[in-house]
């Protein structure tokens, strides 16, 4: 009896061990396909953008060589100016209007590209090439996330029409039949090929996947006195009205208190005088605008982006970000509807350049963000599959650069400069280098990160 009851009790603990031991296999076998399901919904998304990356930057869709990357540069935050179209040789697909002869008339006009960064485009409809067109600055596809969405559906281009529904991904074909054809005909099939729904996929989220992914909430703890200023201009309701339109220095409007998300207005940039391409002899009809036929509005751009991203405004009128904040106090914007509305504003000479140094402090702020990002990105991708990590780095240097040149530019925080150059050299020792990568990449970090500290109270 008594041996019977010991072996029963031995074996019912057998039991006890072998269940706990299959409990703690299946619970750790629940974990790690947890771990996988996620990770795998994560790496879904990166390979997603690494393919819109791949048709951004090489896709031609069959037509005259151009990419979206020919005028949306990866060097030049997306965008193109004309300093950047001063270093590309004369065989850049950017230039096809020079060396194709079927696209020599009525697709470009090769000087105002070359001096002032004016793109073509027949946001009217190709009807007329010969006198329905505007001449438009090529803006950054940063911070897309953030400054699409409105109450009437989505905004693209600078008047916010640019593509028929809004979206990014008609925009994306669009683009494709405005820059890529081979001939003015535009015949699909042709002269270009559509993108498919899966690289509209692709390209979507590649481009929402550049920049900041959510807006800032003003006001900053900034160090600096005159970008500190500047930030109280900009907020104040009743002198520089600026956060009415770029809440948070972003591109959502909220007038009224109501928020409008990302409208248009017209605030009377086409009614400059002495705008560069109007000192030529070239053509460059009115642009009208949102709609067919325009009603003279423009969608707002985000701001936090702007002070590397010049010339500025949808004609490129103004080159530098002082010019750009002395636009408001100018009879232009005075006496135009949004002018009106607002009854004007009105700045003086230390108001304009303090409000274009806070400007300037919030992007190189944002370029810091960045640059942090992308050198972490990069220590991520490890030997033996190293990736894409250089290509990573040397945006990180790109951003660098920018962060130095806007704050130098206006002589503003000396001491955040030197911090940025540091973290400059330490990037581009990283590219060169596959071994010390990594341990550069940190002291890069570092460099950067007191930079912020000269310019921001941590928060
Ligand atoms: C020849 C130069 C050129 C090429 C090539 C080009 N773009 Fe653009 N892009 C522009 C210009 C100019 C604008 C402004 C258009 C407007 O205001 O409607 C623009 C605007 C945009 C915008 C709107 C950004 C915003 O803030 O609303 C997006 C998105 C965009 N382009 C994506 C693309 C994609 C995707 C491709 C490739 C399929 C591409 N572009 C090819 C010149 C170009
Ligand atoms: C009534 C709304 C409104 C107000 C107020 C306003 N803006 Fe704008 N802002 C816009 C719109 C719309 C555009 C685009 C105009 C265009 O391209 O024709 C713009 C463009 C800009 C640009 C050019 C950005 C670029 O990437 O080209 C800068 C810089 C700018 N605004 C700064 C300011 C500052 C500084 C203030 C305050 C002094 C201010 N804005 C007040 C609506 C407004």
């Amino acid at each position: 009896m008594e041996q019977g009851s010991q072996r029963k009790r031995g074996i019912k603990r057998t039991w006890i061990i072998l269940a706990m031991i299959l409990g703690v296999i299946m619970l750790s076998t629940y974990q790690v396909s947890s771990q996988v399901l996620l990770s795998s919904a994560k790496d879904r998304e990166r390979a997603l953008i690494a393919k819109g990356e791949r048709l951004f930057f090489n896709e031609t869709f069959n037509g005259n060589g151009r990419t979206c990357g020919t005028c949306h540069r990866a060097e030049a935050n997306f965008g193109i100016n004309p300093a950047f179209i001063a270093t590309l040789p004369d065989d850049d697909p950017l230039f096809v209007a020079e060396f194709n002869p079927d696209l020599k008339f009525n697709f470009e006009n090769p000087k105002l590209m070359r001096e002032f960064g004016l793109i073509l485009e027949n946001v009217d409809g190709f009807n007329d090439l010969e006198n329905k067109f505007v001449m438009r600055g090529v803006p950054h596809v940063l911070s897309l996330r953030t400054s699409v969405a409105s109450p009437q559906g989505p905004r693209t281009g600078w008047s916010g029409d640019g593509s028929p529904d809004g979206t990014l991904r008609s925009f994306a074909t669009g683009a494709v039949i405005q820059h890529f054809t081979k001939t003015l005909s535009r015949v699909r099939g042709v002269d270009f090929r559509l993108p498919t729904e899966a690289e509209l996929d692709a390209l979507e989220a590649f481009m929402l996947s550049l920049g900041r992914q959510q807006d800032l909430s003003l006001p900053l703890p900034l160090k600096g006195v005159v970008p500190k200023r500047g930030q109280e201009i900009f907020l104040d309701r009743n002198v520089g009205k600026c956060n009415l339109c770029h809440v948070n220095a972003g591109a959502t409007a909220s007038l009224g208190g109501a928020n409008l998300g990302n409208i248009n207005f017209n605030t009377g940039v086409e009614d400059l005088p002495d705008q560069p391409p109007d000192l030529t002899d070239e053509k460059v009809p009115p642009d009208d605008g949102f709609g067919r036929p325009g009603d003279g509005t423009f969608n707002i751009p985000p701001l936090v982006e702007a002070a590397d991203t010049g010339p500025f405004f949808h004609n490129n009128a103004i080159r530098t970000i002082e010019g750009a904040v002395g636009f408001y106090d100018g009879d232009s914007f005075n006496n135009s509807p949004a002018g009106q509305l607002l009854s004007g504003i009105e700045l003086d000479g230390t108001q304009i350049e303090a409000i274009a140094a806070f400007l300037r402090v919030l992007n190189a702020l944002e370029n810091i963000r960045a640059s942090i990002e992308l050198l972490e990105d990069s220590a991520e991708r490890r030997f033996p599959d190293p990736g894409d990590a250089k290509e990573l780095l040397e945006r990180a240097v790109h951003e660098t650069d920018d962060s130095i040149r806007v704050l130098t530019e206006a002589g503003l925080h000396p001491e955040a400069v030197s911090h940025l150059q540091a973290a400059k050299r330490l990037t581009q020792q990283a590219i060169d280098r596959l071994f010390f990568r990594h341990s550069l990449a940190a002291k890069a970090i570092a460099e950067q990160k007191q930079a912020r500290e000269l310019l921001v109270e941590p928060s």
